[in-house]
């Protein structure tokens, strides 16, 4: 394997950069060939993309291939896939991908993985069933990967839930997150699946004891048969009181494990049928990622942009707009799989390196976040890439005159994701603005003044992805071609994108200054950490 910028053809994309391609207009490119959209859109399990109002043409996209043959992209995503100790600053496989191989598959850990979603998915049927008595209430304790994958798929996926089941979601140790959830219980129908990779994480360990605090004052008695947990470290699960733990192992990474028993709140919401359907559709992305030549790669292609936007075009961040509502904290969800997975400053090797790495995720769901940020992206000084994810057949579950109104909403959402996309790329002119008439409340301004202030410069590039329908399968497709992405761009980087040693150092210092915000002692504290705490004991 090789580090992007020791390859000949790091050079080669930087000369075409400066030549060529920093000038490149995509409206002018769709001008000249009627083909760029076919030419530009691609197929992959359940997710069209559309990549053709990207700064890209066919000289840069030939490049970044040769780039990633250069880097042995295929070699290293086989190394993955074998099981190969791939995260070496932890002596770990990563195999998310395995937990979603059908049964029977030759793939690694297969009868292992099939008898742990067995009994899981038994578990979340017998929840759904009454086997614990009526639950109405299941309260998810966890964070990061621990809580924003099964979070932000249980939204997504609400219309498949079981009706009078709520699922709640309790990651912050700020007592104010965990609070309001329990004043709305009831013990005797709620349970608590406590979910922690290393069942030694701060917040998690806080808010179950305050949940088993408050669970035997209410009155209840049965702890074990009210909290369940879900971790690799069983034995600290058991001392905590709770005797049904579904374990799993060092190789599912935190933020990708919602395909492992992390998943159980998704299983007891939307049922193990649809749980598996979850698992087909990232098994289907896997097959693609696996097999499909780099050309027609999507996450590949959709790496190898994010690397073209991040390393020549200098653009340091990404936005993410799904126009779906289901879909909001896809954003929150991508920054941990995005930004802990490659916010990284050394190769693998340890060397520093001189190149930009993960940009910043960020984003909303659409319409709302025209009226918030898109002012931003249309006319300020920063080039932003956009991605939008739209949904063709929306999911109301309305019938009669409401359903016919909802599905005019839906068109008027669509519109939108579609209008966006065009007026980054159009933009407007001064001229254009000039000839446009103008507001009365503006007429004392010089029109040429008002113009510039009116003129969009466009060009601005964006991506879409198209589902035919937020499903269970779709949605796991879906992020499957985005734990695919994220890998390509760290191997093209030449990091390790499955640790995360940047949380650590807060995590020490929090366990010193714990005990100081009782005893007040500031000795040896820098002074303002020192002034912060006088302030906040006095
Ligand atoms: O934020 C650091 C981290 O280790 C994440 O990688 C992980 O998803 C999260 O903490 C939670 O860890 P655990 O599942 O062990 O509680």
């Amino acid at each position: 394997m090789k580090r992007c910028d020791h390859s000949p053809v790091w050079a080669e994309l930087k000369a075409h950069f400066a030549s060529q391609a920093q000038s490149f207009d995509i409206r002018q490119a769709f001008a000249a060939d009627a083909g760029r959209f076919q030419a530009l859109s691609f197929e992959a399990p359940e997710v069209f993309a559309d990549l053709s109002k990207n700064r890209i043409d066919s000289t840069s996209l030939a490049l970044l291939l040769k780039l990633a043959q250069d880097c042995g992209i295929e070699a290293q995503r086989d190394a993955l896939l074998a099981g190969e100790p791939v995260n070496h600053t932890e002596g770990r496989a990563v195999l998310h991908t395995a937990l979603r191989a059908p049964k029977g598959a030759t793939s690694p850990f297969n009868a292992d993985v099939h008898a742990s979603l067995d009994a899981m998915l038994a578990f979340a049927e017998g929840v759904r069933g009454g086997a614990r008595g009526e639950i109405t209430d299941v309260v998810h304790i966890g964070i990061g990967g621990s809580d924003l994958g099964p979070a932000m798929v249980v939204q997504a996926l609400q219309a498949f839930g079981k009706p009078g089941l709520r699922l709640h979601f309790v990651s912050n140790v700020d007592g104010h997150d965990i609070a309001p959830v329990l004043k709305g219980l009831d013990h005797r129908h709620t349970l608590f699946v406590v979910a922690s990779k290393t069942f030694t994480t701060q917040e998690t360990l806080a808010n179950a004891q305050t949940a088993k605090a408050w669970f035997l004052a209410a009155g209840g008695t049965d702890v074990a048969r009210h909290f369940v947990a879900t971790s690799s470290n069983t034995t600290a699960a058991a001392a905590f009181g709770i005797d049904t733990a579904f374990g799993f192992w060092d190789w599912v990474g935190g933020r990708y494990s919602l395909w492992s028993v992390i998943g159980l709140p998704i299983a007891i919401a939307i049922g193990a049928d649809n749980f598996r359907a979850l698992l087909a559709g990232a098994h289907a992305m896997d097959e693609h990622f696996a097999a499909t030549p780099l050309a027609r790669n999507v996450p590949v292609l959709l790496a190898l942009i994010d690397v073209w936007y991040r390393n020549f075009h200098g653009f340091t961040s990404r936005s993410v707009a799904p126009y779906h509502q289901g879909l909001r904290r896809l954003p929150a969800y991508l920054q941990q799989l995005e930004m802990e997975s490659n916010g990284k400053g050394v190769d693998r090797e340890g060397q520093a390196l001189g190149y930009g790495t993960s940009p910043v995720v960020w984003g909303e769901a659409g319409t709302n976040g025209q009226h918030a940020y898109f002012q931003m992206l249309h006319q300020g000084t920063d080039v932003i890439p956009v991605e939008f994810i739209a949904v063709k057949r929306p999911n109301h579950g309305h019938g009669g005159e409401v359903g016919a109104l909802l599905l005019d909403q839906h068109r008027k959402l669509l519109a939108n994701c579609l209008a966006q996309s065009q007026a980054l790329m159009q933009g407007k002119s001064a001229a254009e603005a000039r000839a446009e008439k103008a507001p009365t409340a503006s007429a004392s301004l010089d029109p040429d003044v008002l113009a510039r202030h009116r003129s969009f410069p466009g060009n601005r590039p964006s991506t879409t992805l198209l589902l035919e329908a937020l499903t269970p399968r779709s949605l796991g497709a879906l992020i499957a071609l985005y734990e695919h992405r994220v890998f390509v761009m760290g191997a093209l980087w030449g990091i390790n994108s499955f640790d995360q040693w940047g949380v650590e150092l807060g995590k020490a210092l929090c366990n010193r200054l714990l005990p100081r915000l009782e005893s007040g002692d500031a000795t040896g504290l820098d002074a303002s950490t020192a002034g912060l705490l006088a302030r906040l004991l006095a």
